[in-house]
């Protein structure tokens, strides 16, 4: 078998893995679920999440990637030899295939914004939602655009580790990065920004219930990119002396601030034409802000222009360098079972848009088709995989680093055989072994209705 290639620098490193994290989860479901609920008490318990949980369970999949630098199923077949827990393994590469499937429909959608915003078309939409129905249920052009997704996926991912996917991270994180800024300053100056700035910052605790703590949980799993093979396969590229608690707390850190940024774009928009609330539901970055763009912006419509380009390029930028992580995984798994990386990727790529056909077509002809306990293929995806396998996922790795991993290998993964400090791994010992796996279990029977008393 051929050499295998490492990413190259400390940087290519964690904007690799940040832009795996960053993605639709931050700009389209995060506001999404901070404004159905409540807002700032939402975002202040999904921080504490995200340092308590997110940075502990990503410290687990670097060190079970970079100690057997392999693929996903192979390292767990390397850590515990014909034992069960590869089971997580095939889980992570499952859902990889499932979650590329659903996004890429989502990011084609995306990129059809991004299309009409180019030519102006943004602020023209006269009926945002029939324009947004009209296109998802539409039988062809979201299957083209999902096309058009995954082979730009394919194209980065085919041309390797170091050329393709930490090179393209170089080149789109900071773009990202540059266009948020843009967008959080012009968000401030409309006329909205104060009242959405208090939707952001003040915490009404009356609005904290067992479900806002269970939501945020779930949400920080998705955005983090937890559980899902994603890391485990990064962490295998990472070269040997890479500060892993480092790199998991930057790449925590920057999720999660371009999650708030995009808060801080959403809300004051949307609080600036009052007709609209904050709580829109996953209609907002396509219905809600086409709306905000047209209103907002009536007496300049060059700044509505430009906000919704950049609005929809952002989305398009985030949702591809997560899209790339996901064909990674699966690719890097056929890869290293003998197939070539080209013929990997193609049967990836090829598979994952018959899947995305149909998960497509659930918007429009095959609406009514709903064979899985009454929900249709993208629905049942995306619950399959963002509220069972997810968390499963989390509780099998948490289980297993802090449990069955010898606990001097773990350490040495942490400490790069002793050259780093790690004064808090006690403290990482304890939440991996227990806090993580009740707190998760707890989010999966939640997700499965155990607590709800509707
Ligand atoms: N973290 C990505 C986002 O926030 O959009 C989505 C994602 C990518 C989830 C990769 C899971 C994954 F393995």
């Amino acid at each position: 078998m051929e050499k295998r290639n490492n990413f190259g620098s400390k940087l290519g490193i964690i904007l690799a893995a940040a832009g795996s994290a960053v993605g639709l989860g931050n700009v389209w479901r995060f506001p999404t679920e901070t404004g159905s609920h409540g807002g700032a008490a939402f975002i202040l318990i999904y921080v504490v999440c995200v340092i308590v949980l997110g940075i502990p369970v990503m410290l687990s999949e670097f060190v079970i990637g970079r100690s057997t630098h392999a693929n996903t199923i192979d390292a767990y077949r390397r850590l515990a030899p014909r034992s069960g827990w590869i089971v997580q393994g095939y889980l992570g590469v499952f859902a990889a295939f499932i979650i590329l499937s659903y996004y890429s429909v989502v990011a084609g959608w995306t990129m059809k914004y991004l299309t009409t915003a180019v030519v102006g078309g943004v602020s023209r939409i006269s009926d945002p939602a029939s324009y947004y129905t009209a296109f998802t249920s539409n039988a062809w052009w979201p299957i083209i655009f999902t096309a058009l997704v995954l082979l730009i996926t394919h194209i980065i991912v085919v041309r390797g580790v170091q050329n393709g996917i930490e090179r393209f991270s170089k080149l789109l994180m900071p773009l990202l990065f540059i266009i948020i800024t843009v967008l959080v300053v012009c968000s401030m100056m409309m006329p909205g920004a104060k009242e959405g700035l208090r939707f952001l910052l003040h915490p009404d605790f009356s609005k904290i219930t067992a479900d806002t703590l269970l939501s945020a949980l779930g949400q920080a799993f998705f955005s983090l990119s937890l559980a899902m093979g994603c890391l485990c396969t990064y962490a295998s590229y990472f070269r040997d002396d890479a500060n892993l608690t480092r790199t998991a707390v930057s790449v925590v850190s920057i999720d999660t601030l371009v999650a708030i940024m995009c808060g801080f774009i959403i809300f004051p928009a949307v609080f600036s034409v009052q007709e609209i609330t904050p709580d829109a539901g996953p209609g907002l970055v396509f219905i809600t802000l086409p709306s905000v763009f047209q209103m907002a912006f009536d007496g300049a419509p060059i700044l509505g222009y430009i906000f919704a380009l950049l609005f929809y390029l952002l989305l398009i930028v985030a949702a591809i360098t997560s899209t790339i992580s996901l064909h990674e995984t699966i690719t890097a798994f056929l890869h290293e079972r003998g197939l070539s990386r080209r013929a990997a990727a193609w049967i990836v790529t090829s598979s994952c848009l018959v899947l995305g056909i149909f998960c497509s077509l659930s918007f429009g002809p095959m609406k009514d088709f709903r064979p899985f306990f009454g929900l249709g293929f993208f629905d049942a995806f995306d619950f399959l995989s963002a509220k069972i396998i997810m968390p499963i996922g989390g509780i099998i790795i948490s289980l297993f680093a802090g449990w069955r991993l010898d606990k001097k290998l773990v350490r040495d993964q942490v400490t790069n055989g002793g050259k780093l400090r790690a004064p808090l791994f006690g403290l990482y010992r304890f939440i991996i072994r227990w806090v993580a796996p009740t707190l998760i279990t707890l989010v999966l029977l939640n997700e499965l209705g155990v607590f709800s008393h509707k």
